[in-house]
């Protein structure tokens, strides 16, 4: 039997794992904590900067930190960075104190969502949609080891947040 203390939000970028996250927090009277701003606070630097100046493989290590340090936590909402579940260690990791929820969406719906926003350094290429088809495929049957899927794409946030909410519930219950 698992113990769930803590609700993982897993899922492509711009799939709504901070909004979302941070609303179920309100709901549910819990902390938040989003990885990415974890990582920014520990090295003094933005996303992006590490990206630029040490590589992906230098972001995966502090991932991997973010991710022991979240077995800490109880009654906390972890919105995760995109990539994170992509190491099966980590999602092993967040199974073990959280229930993990991927929000999904289709790559047309997540471009749509990002094509305004320019601080993520995957997604800086000559084809962002390409690149957001080719993550996806890369990471789709480490995002499908989630406890539970939810689209996006389908529903309004409110709605969204109430299904993450309601399947926390359901967990917690039989987690008992
Ligand atoms: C990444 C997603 C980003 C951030 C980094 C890498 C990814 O987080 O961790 O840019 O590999 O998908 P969001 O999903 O919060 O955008």
């Amino acid at each position: 039997m698992r113990l769930i203390r803590n609700l993982a939000l897993v899922g492509f970028m711009g799939t709504g794992k901070s909004s979302v996250g941070r609303l179920a927090a309100e709901v549910l009277q819990f902390d938040f904590i989003d990885t990415d701003d974890w990582i920014e606070g520990q090295t003094g630097k933005s996303i992006a900067e590490i990206f630029a100046h040490q590589g992906e493989a230098a972001f995966r290590a502090v991932e991997e930190q973010a991710v022991i340090q979240l077995g800490q936590r109880a009654n906390t909402v972890i919105a995760t960075g995109g990539g994170m579940v992509a190491n099966p260690a980590n999602l092993a990791s967040l199974k073990e104190h959280a229930l993990v929820v991927c929000l999904w969406a289709s790559p047309e719906t997540i471009w749509e969502r990002l094509r305004s926003q320019t601080h993520r350094p995957l997604l800086q290429t000559a084809d962002p949609l390409a690149k957001i088809r080719e993550l996806l495929a890369e990471r789709d049957s480490a995002y499908r080891q989630s406890d539970v899927l939810i689209h996006t794409g389908l529903r309004p946030p409110k709605e969204v947040v109430q299904q993450v909410v309601y399947q926390f519930h359901l967990a917690r219950k039989s987690s008992r």
